[in-house]
């Protein structure tokens, strides 16, 4: 077999067998298949798409491309949330100390940023000791002890995603349903857990722009888990706009932690009540959505879920003052604020520009090998529907960059507002639940 003859056959849009996907995945992890030509093959498959049977194959030898984790040592029923990414998005550090406040054993691999998006370990590696590489015994031993554990994925899980993760994110071919759905599986499915949430974004910020394809890739998904007797779930949730306030790694930290304090922002509670309620339904710890939701509350106001927080940040090797004392995180040297220019309604603020922007100012990687910034980023004052007077305060920048890097992006994060006249109505953060494939 040649790989060059597969990527030609995807490319005139057939259908590749199981060997065929075996061939290919397997010889890039080994280092037999180059860079170029798998990245040849996820354009082909960008532009040409996979069939529900391919989807499945590849799902289950990027699985199987590694070390497939048994968590079976873990008392009571794993659950998993897994977000498909967006600008803001903090969703984990604040769900994963609920969830397992109220009962639920959360046992979570997370990612690195991708493109625009941020990622929850480079979030938790903000908070100084941290630490998310965990072998798979400390992983068992820490969700028994206290309910959960946020890691990285180890090297030997999932190897195939691993490059092809990087690989799609400097190639173009991230926005691709077959690919997403493929990479998102294979870690839950070889990470061991018993039950999956899936936040599935959607808007300008995330990867699916649009609801007819945040559908599709969300069935996708449900279909394979189901097809592998895993209870799945997807939530579609808005990413018109960045989730919250804060943008950029130890800023959405601190946003956190004043979640778990009760003073979250709407849309990201509201995120975290949904899909918290819908986890401990599917775990069994609650028997209904309206006993979870109640349960979750209870948890944010008597400081449990934030208890549980500083419990797993101790259990990491994270410094728990830096929680207890948020004041404590580095500020970065400049800080400027964006004023509007007009009076009128936000009609928009472009989560994707905002995502761009925030990664630009140093809280993202633009190459693979760029150090992230942990204090940079930025922090909205108001959100779409809100009524502004000139001068009023839209948003603060937070950077360590030069002016000469810093100003041009801040006439980009400008041109990320529309405003309207006329009051504008936001839409609601959930936007779907998908049970069925
Ligand atoms: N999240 C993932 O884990 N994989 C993707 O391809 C996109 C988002």
């Amino acid at each position: 077999m040649r790989m060059v003859d597969l990527i030609i056959k995807k490319r005139d849009g057939h259908e590749l067998s199981d060997e065929e996907i075996k061939f290919w995945i397997d010889g890039y992890v080994k280092g037999e298949i180059p860079d170029y030509q798998s990245s040849a093959m996820n354009m082909a498959i960008f532009f040409r798409g996979m069939t529900k049977r391919e989807i499945a194959t590849l799902t289950d030898y990027m699985e199987h491309s590694g070390e497939v984790i048994d968590l079976s040592e873990i008392e009571g029923i794993k659950v998993d949330k897994h977000s498909t990414g967006g600008v803001g998005d903090k969703t984990s550090l604040v769900l994963g100390p609920m969830v397992a406040a109220v009962g639920g054993k959360v046992a979570k691999m997370s990612g690195r940023g991708l493109g625009h998006t941020g990622g929850t370990l480079d979030k938790l590696e903000s908070i100084p000791g941290l630490i998310i590489a965990k072998s798979k015994e400390q992983m068992v031993e820490q969700v028994n002890r206290i309910g959960l554990a946020i890691v990285g994925q180890t090297s030997t899980l999932v190897p195939a995603d691993k490059k092809l993760y990087a690989l799609r994110d400097v190639t173009g071919t991230v926005e691709s349903i077959p690919l997403i759905a493929a990479s998102v599986m294979s870690k839950k499915l070889a990470s061991g857990t018993d039950v999956i949430l899936l936040d599935v974004t959607v808007g300008e910020g995330a990867f699916m722009k649009n609801m007819d394809q945040a559908r599709e890739l969300a069935k996708t998904m449900v279909g394979i888990g189901k097809s592998l007797n895993r209870d799945t779930v997807a939530v579609l949730s808005d990413m018109s706009e960045p989730l919250g306030f804060a943008v950029g790694n130890s800023l959405e930290v601190k946003e956190a932690i004043d979640s778990l304090h009760g003073k979250g922002p709407e849309d990201l509670m509201e995120l975290c009540y949904t899909s918290g309620s819908i986890m401990l339904v599917q775990a069994k710890v609650c028997k209904s959505i309206e006993e979870a939701r109640k349960k979750l509350h209870e948890v944010i106001e008597n400081g449990e879920a934030f208890e549980k927080f500083c419990l797993m940040v101790e259990a990491q090797g994270g410094d728990v003052s830096y929680i207890r004392h948020p004041e404590k995180f580095e500020i970065s040297k400049n800080i400027v604020e964006i004023r509007s220019e007009r009076d009128g309604y936000i009609k928009e603020i472009n989560a994707l520009e905002i995502g761009i922007s925030a990664m630009k100012l140093g809280a993202g990687r633009e190459t693979l090998e760029d150090v992230i910034d942990m204090s940079a980023g930025i922090v909205l004052a108001k959100k779409v529907g809100a009524k502004v007077t000139r001068g009023d305060l839209l948003c603060t920048v937070y950077t360590n960059k030069t002016p000469e890097e810093y100003l041009p992006v801040l006439d980009e994060i400008r041109q990320a507002y529309a405003y309207s006249d006329k009051e504008v109505k936001e839409l609601p953060v959930i936007r779907e639940i998908i049970r069925e494939a």
